[in-house]
């Protein structure tokens, strides 16, 4: 849920590596930053409460350091609950990403040893609890014997100035090391140090890493082993992670979806086809996820449906009752952005245990999901930055339309819809659908409620983009199947009331048109948003008509509505409060 930073270099100023590293991880929490360096013979720190937005660092230039960037769980959000965090000696700093669930046991334990807690937070007991360790041991110990204290899922970075080390450990929370040319770094994913080094180490849970100026070592943090760890090359540039002359990286990633949908699927070619006849001969399927990860795993419910399979959609934070369900020669596909969501996690680790194959969409590379899966399939979206995902959740989708339409079909046949797809969304996706956009988002702007239905699938689409709504713009957006309407969602609409209509030109067309008029006689004003025009909607955004497929672009209408509400509210697109890009905690 934070963002952690650490790196050594005589090659250049590490204070900077840090603070312009945090900005890249803000989209993993924005309550707070900070940042620890070394300077002369002490730790200079600088925290402040917020987000970084455009302030300066004062700190010195160094060549050591770590930061931090908050998504406050304990402690509430003030100065000296912002991370880094120091213990007595003021020799030991500390960041830290996760929860450390016995914090108040270890807490009175060391106030009982005299140690003087300056926070509120649980992470301020990993710098006591090493200092007291360190008494007797070195760093790699004092740090390893500390760790094995915490319980729950945490990754800590810590600095100690007098041997210039920094100690990493990582169990459940995200860590990924850095490996340059005489320089290393730490951070909670690649963005931090992707314009100085692609040469990156993954670190699993219960391993640990040791960094100085000459070099790396491994561990295991339960037998304090040294271990060998191999590097791989990552295939994201560093301009992937700019905004590339957008305002904001939410519009950058929605428009990039011209490309990222077609090549999700070409890039992935023949782990489709093998995954597709794992399928076939599937006992079960689930597709589990959370937020928008799990609204695709419902599109994906109703694609198989189209080819007369069955795959149960669940939320995977309610997937614990269903567990037993899902044994040998079942399989449970996982759909995350970021591989690092807990919940996900979670399920995927029980499905494992009951025998269940472990099939993964993610976008993150070297994510904790992916390296617990069987079987990977990456989605190929490049890097999402924006904490509202939208990129990832269509090329997630279309991975599941093509998984599920190769049951019947063939994949070159698949690859011809998904290409004439793109085409199509290329040729609509243009300024004067945004402007078309803008003015509907124009007249919805100072409604603080709005209804969307749907049906069959634009029902899961209804919902991702009521959440789209809700995510960017703070507006009350509830959706609804359609048929739901007269079993007491009517009662909310009154004149005015806007209520957003998504379709397609499929069977269930006039189904959703009847409820759309049935509102519209209540008073309600309809927004379609379909592949066709028609006297029931007050008014529309009109979509490319591209048969099954018309769902992904009436969900891309949605993205941009709420980026425009969203922007029109004053509203932060890409860091909107309160939210996470993975919530790493359960
Ligand atoms: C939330 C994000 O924290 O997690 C959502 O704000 C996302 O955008 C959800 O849909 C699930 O994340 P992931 O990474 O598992 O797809």
């Amino acid at each position: 849920m934070c963002g952690i930073v650490g790196a050594i270099s005589h090659k250049r100023n590490v204070t900077d590596v840090i603070f312009d590293g945090l900005k890249k991880l803000e989209y993993r929490g924005y309550d707070s930053w900070g940042v620890a360096i070394k300077e002369n013979n002490s730790i200079a720190i600088e925290k402040h409460i917020g987000k970084i937005g455009n302030a300066k660092i004062t700190l010195a230039t160094s060549h050591i350091g770590i930061g931090h960037t908050r998504w406050a769980t304990h402690g509430g959000v003030t100065q000296e609950n912002a991370h880094p965090h120091l213990d007595c000696t003021k020799k030991i700093v500390v960041v830290h990403n996760g929860i450390v669930e016995n914090y108040e046991d270890l807490k009175a334990q060391l106030i009982a040893k005299n140690h003087v807690f300056l926070s509120q937070t649980d992470t301020e007991v990993i710098a006591h609890a090493i200092e007291e360790e360190r008494k007797s041991k070195d760093l790699k110990s004092a740090v390893l014997d500390t760790f094995s204290m915490l319980s729950g899922s945490n990754a800590i970075v810590v600095l100690d100035i007098e041997t210039e080390e920094i100690a990493a450990c990582r169990n459940g929370s995200p860590l990924v090391v850095g490996l340059g040319i005489d320089e290393f770094f730490l951070g909670s994913d690649v963005t931090p140090f992707l314009s100085f080094t692609t040469s990156v180490v993954y670190l699993d849970d219960g391993e640990a890493v040791s960094i100085n100026a000459t070099g790396v070592h491994f561990f295991d943090t339960a037998t304090k082993q040294e271990k060998q760890k191999h590097a791989e090359n990552i295939d994201w540039k560093a301009q992937d992670i700019e905004k590339d002359g957008f305002p904001h990286f939410l519009l950058k990633e929605i428009m990039e979806q011209k490309t990222t949908i077609q090549k999700s699927i070409i890039q992935n070619k023949q782990q489709l086809q093998l995954l597709a006849s794992t399928l076939s001969q599937a006992k079960q399927i689930a597709i589990i996820g959370c937020g928008t990860a799990y609204y695709c795993s419902l599109l994906g419910q109703y694609f198989f449906s189209q080819n007369n399979v069955f795959a149960q959609a669940i939320q995977a934070n309610e997937f614990s009752p269903f567990a037993p369900f899902y044994t040998k020669g079942s399989v449970i596909i996982c759909v995350s952005q970021s591989g690092e969501t807990a919940d996900t996690l979670l399920a995927a680790k029980r499905g494992k245990q009951n025998g269940t194959t472990i099939v993964s969409l993610v976008n993150a590379r070297g994510s904790s999901l992916e390296r617990l899966s069987d079987i990977c399939i990456p989605v190929a979206a490049g890097p999402e930055i924006a904490v509202i995902s939208t990129k990832a959740f269509t090329a997630q989708a279309a991975i599941l339309y093509a998984l599920s339409f190769l049951q019947n079909s063939s994949y070159e046949n698949i690859e011809k819809q998904i290409s004439a797809y793109s085409d199509q969304l290329s040729a609509w996706l243009t300024d004067k659908t945004l402007e078309t956009i803008i003015s509907i988002a124009k007249k919805l702007i100072d409604h603080d409620h709005i209804y969307l239905i749907g049906k069959y699938l634009n029902f899961p689409a209804a919902l991702e983009v009521g959440l789209k709504i809700k995510e960017t713009s703070y507006i009350h957006a509830e959706s609804f199947a359609a048929g739901e309407l007269k079993h007491g969602v009517i009662a909310l609409i009154e004149h005015d009331t806007p209520c957003i209509v998504l379709a397609s030109n499929d069977d269930y067309k006039q189904d959703v048109l009847s409820s759309a008029s049935e509102i519209k006689s209540r008073g309600g004003c309809i927004i379609g948003i379909a592949p066709f025009n028609t006297n029931e909607f007050s008014m529309s955004i009109q979509t490319p008509d591209s048969g099954h497929l018309t769902v992904l672009t009436n969900c891309i209408v949605g993205q941009l509505l709420g980026y425009y509400l969203g922007v029109g509210r004053g509203a932060d697109p890409d860091k909107p409060r309160n939210l996470a890009k993975s919530v790493t905690v359960k």
